[in-house]
């Protein structure tokens, strides 16, 4: 499929299933996320998601910019009502469901609908020089794709609010030693850190993989009680799996397991 504001490629993983990677590409306006942008990037996700050969997909931009977040030029001159009848963050749900682990590798800014993009991410590598922020106050408005939501969960309250309410921006180890980051990389090679994460996920059995992320994720929209129920039939459903039944016995065996992502 050709696409016109990203680049998609499937990276070979000796470990496993290899990895999707997808490269945002407007970098005359550093990447800013308009909707042929988001339109493109959910379908790559999903082919990715499809995909038996794919076992974990990466998000990146350049050095200069993950993103700068929703394209202001193509906002400017909306109504409520446009707003309200485009519905253009209702991609982000879609996004959401996405089942295989997405990283986000980022570096330079990260900021409103691009950090909001990083956090709708299972996992953050950022390099040294990445800037986060959600300026979006600056301009009257407030984040708009789940920024009040993902980074109150991620970061706590009180640092949410000063992020948000004062639209500042945030240095990579700012946002490591907050617990939005998952690894700090050199400016130099945070793409393939991000890549040698992604390929160790990769090598991992697919359905134990999925239903992992899907019982995290529960956590965010449940209470503990219905989160641990819900981890535990996930568990139990996991005997149904091949590779459940291959994984312990290579153990048994004392060999190496041969997953068949089923
Ligand atoms: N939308 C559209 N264009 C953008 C953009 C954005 N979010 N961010 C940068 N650009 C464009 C600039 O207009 C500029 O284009 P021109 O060359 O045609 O003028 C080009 O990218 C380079 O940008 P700058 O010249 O401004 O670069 P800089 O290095 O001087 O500044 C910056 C970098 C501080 C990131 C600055 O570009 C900036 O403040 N950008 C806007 C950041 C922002 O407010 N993001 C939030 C958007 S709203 C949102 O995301 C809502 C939501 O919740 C989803």
């Amino acid at each position: 499929m050709d696409y016109k504001n990203i680049l998609v490629t499937k990276l070979d993983n000796p470990k496993g299933l290899k990895v999707g990677q997808v490269q945002l590409n407007r970098p005359d306006v550093l990447n800013a996320l308009n909707i042929e942008l988001m339109g493109e990037l959910l379908d790559a996700f999903t082919a990715f998601d499809k995909d038996p050969e794919t076992g974990c997909i990466i998000i990146t931009g350049n050095a200069k910019a993950f993103a700068a977040g929703a394209d202001i030029k193509e906002m400017a001159s909306q109504s409520a009502i446009d707003m309200h009848i485009r519905d253009q963050f209702s991609v982000w749900d879609k996004i959401r469901k996405i089942k295989k682990p997405v990283i986000a590798a980022t570096s330079g800014f990260v900021l409103g609908g691009g950090c909001e993009l990083s956090m709708a991410c299972d996992m953050i590598v950022a390099a040294e020089c990445t800037k986060f922020g959600q300026p979006e106050i600056k301009l009257g408005i407030i984040p708009g794709a789940g920024g009040t939501q993902r980074l109150t969960r991620a970061i706590g309250k009180a640092r949410a609010m000063e992020m948000i309410l004062t639209g500042r921006m945030y240095t990579a180890r700012e946002m490591f030693e907050a617990g939005l980051v998952t690894r700090l990389a050199d400016d130099e090679v945070f793409l393939e850190e991000a890549q040698a994460l992604a390929k160790e996920i990769a090598s991992m059995p697919q359905m134990a993989l999925q239903m992992a992320k899907d019982a995290i994720m529960k956590s965010f929209d449940t209470t503990v009680e219905g989160g641990l129920e819900y981890e535990r039939k996930a568990f139990y459903l996991l005997f149904a799996s091949e590779d459940m039944k291959e994984g312990m016995n290579a153990f048994v065996e004392k060999r190496k397991p041969e997953w068949k992502h089923k």
